[in-house]
């Protein structure tokens, strides 16, 4: 594969193309879904940064199928997703956070053979306060006959996926992916509106600094975790603490460890025994580029890609970032059923 410096200038586009140069069966039909997501990106970017003009803050007075209020960015990113993407002719069917079902490609559209999944922005409830606030995204391939995408399409397990990333609408608009040939990052030139790389081969420290956790559900932990925790935070007088950094948003959290180094996680509690993340569009699209990486994802019972999804909607723990903490916490929580994504 070229070797890229931070030097040269590199656009995603080209960097796209040279990667599926390395796979001579390639039919371009991956890169041609990553450019398109490329171009919804730098739109939902534009809308994001001029939220707080465009009188499109506040809720949209409307609730998703998991029952929260949607955000008018939620719908509206949700939007530009869906019209970016269904007219390609190489996806066969989509699923997004903000609808209850499958989203077919309409019927005067070419069909293609990949499913995407997405959460077209997370972090909502940071929106109206502009704190970061992301995107999510997965792609697997079509396992069924036929022209259009089912649900068995759909619910494969995270090491089925051919490509994933995110978008971080931050200090700048970032964009990391990977097709399993490492994790790269590119950065909006908003000059030119083109995304530029500039983090090449991300690789994350193997233990932490940071630790990102809400730690307003302490009283709904099982003891395990509260064990966990005290270790990430060097109160059980054996480990190094770790710096407590929770914005509140997946993509921002994630993003600052994986640069950084750190634990992003949230346990399964009482009130939530399946833990509040979304297997399909936001923990196993993260777990596969913290692979990628160098990191780990855990569900506290198993590696978060070989879980095996029974639902569009379905929740899992997630303990994910630098290999040494996930491990701590798979060692602690030693598979308790209970609470695992039972
Ligand atoms: P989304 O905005 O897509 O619903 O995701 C919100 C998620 C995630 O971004 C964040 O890490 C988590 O919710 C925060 O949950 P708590 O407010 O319970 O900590
Ligand atoms: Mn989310
Ligand atoms: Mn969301």
């Amino acid at each position: 594969m070229v070797k890229h410096t931070a030097t040269s200038v590199v656009t995603i586009e080209r960097f796209i193309i040279e990667e599926e140069r390395n796979h001579p069966e390639a039919t371009g039909e991956l890169s041609g879904i990553l450019y398109d997501l490329a171009l919804a990106a730098k739109m939902i970017a534009n809308k994001v940064r001029s939220a707080g003009l465009a009188d499109i803050l506040g809720s949209a007075e409307s609730e998703n199928v998991q029952g929260e209020v949607q955000q008018q960015l939620d719908v509206l990113a949700n939007e530009i997703i869906i019209k970016a993407m269904d007219h390609g002719g190489r996806l066969c069917a989509m699923a997004s956070e903000e609808e209850p079902d499958i989203i077919q490609i309409p019927e005067n559209f070419k069909c293609g053979k990949y499913c995407l999944l997405f959460d077209p922005l997370d972090g909502s409830s940071n929106i109206d306060v502009n704190v970061p606030v992301g995107t999510i995204f997965s792609v697997v391939r079509k396992i069924t006959r036929g022209r259009h995408g089912e649900m068995e399409d759909i619910l494969q397990p995270g090491r089925r996926q051919v490509a994933a990333g995110y978008v971080i609408y931050g200090s700048s608009t970032m964009m990391v992916y990977t097709t399993g040939q490492g994790a790269h990052g590119f950065t909006l030139d908003p000059s030119i509106g083109e995304f530029l790389l500039s983090h090449p081969n991300i690789r994350i420290p193997e233990t932490g600094r940071y630790l990102s956790v809400n730690d307003s559900y302490e009283e709904l932990w099982d003891d395990n975790v509260r064990t966990i925790m005290r270790k990430y935070k060097g109160l059980d007088g054996t480990s190094k603490a770790l710096s407590t950094r929770y914005v509140g948003s997946l993509v921002a959290d994630f993003h600052r460890n994986l640069l950084g180094g750190g634990i992003f996680a949230y346990p399964a509690n009482r009130k939530t025994p399946r833990g509040k993340l979304r297997l399909l569009y936001e923990a196993n699209p993260l777990a596969f580029i913290v692979e990628q990486a160098g990191g780990a994802a855990s569900d506290g019972a198993q590696r978060v890609l070989d879980v095996l999804p029974t639902e569009l909607h379905q929740r899992t723990p997630l303990f994910i970032g630098s290999k040494h903490e996930v491990e701590l916490a798979k060692r602690v929580l030693g598979g308790a059923p209970e609470l695992v994504g039972a």
